[in-house]
């Protein structure tokens, strides 16, 4: 039968990343990381010394460059050109670049180009920011994520924790804010609630209730 197209969107470290895996698991569909793959090409540009104030060489440099999600037993391995960069997409200096990488037209094209046609042969969850509105307009179900900007800064000190580090939640604060301020303001495709999206603010809800809700949404239009 037809693919199912779940649309998960919203502003930066609002958890979209977290549920949609879950969500993707739960139903037996593929999840795909949108922002994984912007980060991917932020971090191969950052190593190749790439200009990025220039899209047109961003965009020469992504033509030469193969990005592959993969679900694995201990969660998503992002690879670029082989090697397994997982745990460095994720690093301060690439956050701090992806937004700029990502405001180009020609990297955009190509980037939507690759995940339609990842969409194309099986069910997805696929979380972003233009996911919605411009990637999967006729996407089955659309979420639009949301959460305070201080309850996003203690998630994501939370995360960092983890990983061992200690960073000051203002800071964090202020990086999310100048990231969504980026993501809202660009000309191509910027972060924006599509009209037949449905928000839901998880500020005050716990992970398994944001799953349970985007679970009960899906289930309704199935
Ligand atoms: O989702 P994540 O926070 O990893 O995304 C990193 C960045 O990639 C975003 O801040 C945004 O600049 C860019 N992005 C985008 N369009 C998407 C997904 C991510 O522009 N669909």
């Amino acid at each position: 039968g037809k693919q199912f197209q779940i649309a998960i969107d919203g502003p930066a470290a609002a958890g979209k990343s977290t549920v949609a895996k879950i969500a993707a698991r739960e139903l037996g569909f593929i999840y795909i990381d949108t922002g994984a793959m912007y980060r991917s090409l932020t971090y191969k540009a950052l190593h190749a010394a790439a200009d990025l104030k220039s899209g047109k060489a961003l965009k020469d440099l992504l033509d030469s460059t193969e990005i592959v999600l993969r679900q694995m037993e201990d969660g998503q391995h992002v690879s670029v050109d082989g090697q397994d960069v997982t745990e460095e997409i994720r690093l301060p200096e690439v956050t701090e670049q992806v937004s700029l990488v990502s405001s180009y037209k020609e990297v955009r094209e190509e980037m939507v180009r690759r995940q339609r046609r990842l969409a194309e042969s099986c069910s997805v969850v696929m979380d972003g920011r233009d996911i919605g509105t411009h990637v999967l307009p006729n996407a089955d179900v659309k979420i639009f994520m949301k959460a305070s900007v201080e309850e996003r800064a203690i998630r994501r000190f939370k995360e960092e924790e983890l990983k061992g580090r200690h960073p000051s939640i203002e800071a964090l604060q202020d990086a999310i804010a100048r990231r969504d301020k980026k993501d809202m303001e660009r000309e191509i495709s910027p972060l924006v609630k599509a009209d037949d999206a449905i928000e839901l603010d998880t500020t005050s809800l716990n992970i398994e209730e944001v799953v349970a809700a985007i679970l009960r949404i899906v289930n309704a239009r199935r």
